[in-house]
């Protein structure tokens, strides 16, 4: 292997600067040559693909987002169309590519594997909706903005007794809404992975002021079916009473934060270790977090698969809202 490519693709998250930096780094330091694909696998199908060396991704490790650009691509699922990109690739003489991203990413990655191209996948999303991986890039630093937003919706609702629901991102996964749940302290989490309606919400919100509490936090998965939306529909029709409920829809300032140190250094393992893989003649995986290391899982066995939350940490947000 001589030349390696890197993209980014999908949502961008916190942390994709320090796994781009890493990768290219890594390559450099064993004498290979690097090149950045702009704007994800849209940047693969038209040609966007430019040298990448040391000095490129320097000071960017500090900063969110992707200095690659990222996009998402439906075009990338036609088979003619990767045939294609693959075809670019090999007239460039580019050996293998690297694609940080998220689930929808990672199956884009699946499919080149599936056509022989050497390809390695970095786990990267702030949903957290990755089987192969623990914890992905961008999730601590999505976590750490909820919370901060969180912290001083208590303050506010606290002034006023008054109830505060937080929506939170994560597409069809809780683990950010669950987290900053904890985290944040809430009194509620609504999330796609347990059922709840809104009824049950509205008892928990009376019974925290029953118990002598000043506020009631709620935090609502963007993907859960009893989203914001529907809270807010709820409480306006049927309890008149609870006009103290306010609404905050966190959306993508969770993408945008500076990359916590945590994300730093995953991001710079993944990264590393994805050059790693490739120069042993590893291929078609996903580079991960588990069990504290750094692993690889095969892509066929994480594309499209759902992440299952964990049953305990899911029943701790009930007892400690008492
Ligand atoms: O996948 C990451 C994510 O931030 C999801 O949590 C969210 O639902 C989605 O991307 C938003 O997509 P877009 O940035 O294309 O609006």
């Amino acid at each position: 292997m001589k030349r390696v490519a890197v993209l980014t693709s999908g949502g961008d998250a916190p942390g994709m600067n320090a796994a781009i930096r890493a990768v290219t780094r890594t390559a450099v330091f064993h004498g290979l040559e690097v090149f950045g694909v702009r704007n994800g696998f849209y940047g693969l199908l038209n040609g966007l693909i430019d040298p990448l060396g040391p000095r490129d991704v320097g000071g960017i490790l500090q900063h969110g987002g992707t200095v690659l650009g990222s996009a998402r691509c439906d075009e990338f699922h036609d088979e003619a169309n990767r045939h294609a990109a693959l075809a670019d690739l090999e007239r460039r003489g580019i050996d293998a590519l690297v694609v940080i991203g998220g689930s929808g990413s990672q199956t884009g990655s699946a499919a080149l594997k599936a056509l022989g191209f050497p390809v390695i996948g970095i786990a990267s999303t702030i949903d957290n909706d990755l089987c192969g991986s623990d914890v992905t890039l961008g999730v601590d630093t999505a976590l750490n903005v909820a919370i901060d937003a969180i912290d001083k919706l208590r303050v506010t609702a606290s002034s006023h007794n008054r109830a505060s629901a937080v929506e939170t991102m994560g597409r069809g996964c809780g683990y950010l809404a669950l987290m900053a749940g904890i985290a944040g302290g809430a009194e509620c989490v609504v999330i796609p992975e347990v059922e709840t309606t809104p009824e049950e919400v509205v008892a928990i919100i009376r019974g925290s002021f029953e118990r002598g509490k000043s506020h009631s936090i709620i935090v609502v998965a963007e993907g859960a079916p009893c989203n914001l939306d529907r809270l807010i529909a709820y409480c306006d029709e049927h309890e008149p009473g609870l006009a103290t409920l306010r609404a905050t829809r966190l959306g993508h300032i969770q993408r945008g934060g500076t990359p916590t140190s945590f994300d730093r250094i995953l991001g710079s393992r993944f990264g590393h270790a994805a050059i790693e893989c490739l120069r042993r003649g590893e291929s078609g995986v996903l580079v991960g977090w588990i069990d504290g290391h750094v692993c690889t899982t095969p892509l066929e066995e994480i594309a499209g698969k759902p992440k299952q939350l964990d049953e305990e940490t899911i029943r701790l947000t009930r007892v400690l809202a008492r």
